[in-house]
């Protein structure tokens, strides 16, 4: 059980008002809020121990690179990598699929296939894309179906032994459907495709473990689990990040440098060219340590009973349409109401303090197939309430009186 009016005392945004009302802040899936415990850290680092890391003999740089490798640490237990150095440190999600992307130019040619889902978002369209570009490669999409579900009948007809990288989502941002990445990551291997999960969305509710997924990458954003933005990571097994070659050239990534020729350094200083977000890195480990203060399973177990509580309510609503309607979901609710445009709902809401995503959330494809421009989003997080819940759907209610 989740002691949520205490846990809302962590996070000193919750307190501010908006548009002269007390903020609803329901736009999780686009960047979670960050308690006082990782603004504390930020703020520590600053002021006591502001240094770059890796590169100096003087007690800051010291204390500054003990603090950033304890963070890899706690990312690589977190997520139960089996080396610390099978953990690259990012800006993000979209930087690790771009890193990987690019470290597979050199190892396909054409007549290669590439697998994506109908539920993807641009970041995990548009590199492959890009990919299938230089290399040749062709890209093959798994469909979904009207639950926003997608259909693995279909993903067992694309995959054959030309089959060489499958990506995947683990849940989808624009309509919270979970995927079963379990069956996706044993049926690509099962022909030799490498794998890569983008845990941009689940981050937040699920706890990975990499090693019994058997997943061959996985990328995240610490900005989605109570982190700050600018910082992510990317998992690699370790044999594949030996594989791909560097995806920048600079400082820290290097064995060796003269004129005639570089030699580059060990994983996982090979990725991470350049002074990284210090700071950034070590708060995510801070949020990783919040998280699991929490609990996890207290986390989805709560964040389950708000989606259902607000899918009745919403439901109640004439005309309203959810999209995204999977068995297993997240905390995710899409919407429409009759022809009412998304955008102006959102910005009605935002009048009352309430805050939702609205648009095609980077995923165009999935609007597409349901032929609509964009939808209203309310993301919910452990902290929200289902009092905040009530308040959203009485100003939606006005919102709709208001447009019709
Ligand atoms: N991809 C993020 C979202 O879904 C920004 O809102």
């Amino acid at each position: 059980m989740l002691n949520v009016s205490e846990i809302r005392k962590d996070f000193p945004i919750l307190n501010r008002k908006v548009n002269g009302k007390p903020l609803i802040y329901f736009d999780n899936a686009a960047t979670s809020q960050t308690p006082q415990q990782v603004i504390d850290v930020i703020v520590d680092y600053y002021s006591n121990y502001n240094a770059n890391i890796h590169r100096g003999v003087h007690s800051l740089s010291q204390e500054a690179t003990d603090a950033y490798e304890q963070a890899r640490l706690k990312i690589q237990k977190h997520f139960n990598a089996k080396h610390p150095y099978e953990v690259i440190f990012t800006s993000g999600t979209t930087h690790g699929i771009n890193l990987v992307a690019n470290g597979f130019s050199s190892l396909l040619k054409k007549g290669d296939e590439i697998i994506v889902s109908a539920l993807e978002h641009h970041s995990n369209i548009v590199p492959w894309q890009m990919l299938c570009e230089r290399t040749g490669a062709s890209l093959k999409v798994i469909p979904m179906n009207e639950s926003g579900e997608l259909i693995l009948s279909k993903y067992d007809t694309l995959l054959n032994e030309n089959t060489k990288l499958v990506f995947v989502n683990h849940i989808s941002n624009a309509l919270g459907t979970i995927n079963p990445i379990e069956t996706i990551i044993e049926k690509a291997h099962k022909v030799g495709a490498a794998i890569l999960v983008d845990g941009a969305q689940s981050c937040p509710h699920i706890k990975p473990d990499v090693q019994k997924l058997d997943v061959d990458f996985y990328v995240c954003s610490a900005h989605k689990l109570c982190g700050p933005t600018g910082v992510g990571m990317l998992y690699g097994k370790e044999d594949w990040l030996k594989k791909l070659p560097p995806y920048q050239g600079g400082g820290e990534m290097i064995a060796e440098v003269t004129f005639e020729k570089t030699t580059y350094a060990d994983l996982p200083h090979k990725f991470e060219a350049g002074t990284p977000n210090i700071s950034g890195g070590i708060a995510f480990g801070a949020a990783i340590d919040y998280m699991n203060s929490i609990g996890f399973d207290n986390i989805a177990a709560y964040e389950h009973e708000l989606l259902d509580y607000a899918t009745q309510q919403l439901q109640q609503i004439e005309g309203l349409k959810i999209y995204g309607t999977a068995k297993e979901k997240t905390s995710v609710i899409s919407f429409n109401v009759g022809t009412i445009h998304p955008y102006d709902v959102g910005t009605i809401l935002d009048k009352m303090g309430i805050a939702v995503r609205t648009g095609h959330h980077c995923a165009q494809p999935i609007m597409d197939f349901y032929k609509i421009p964009g939808t209203i989003r309310a993301s919910f997080m452990f902290y929200n309430t289902k009092e905040e819940i009530d308040t959203f759907v009485a100003a939606l209610k006005k919102a709709i009186m208001m447009l019709s």
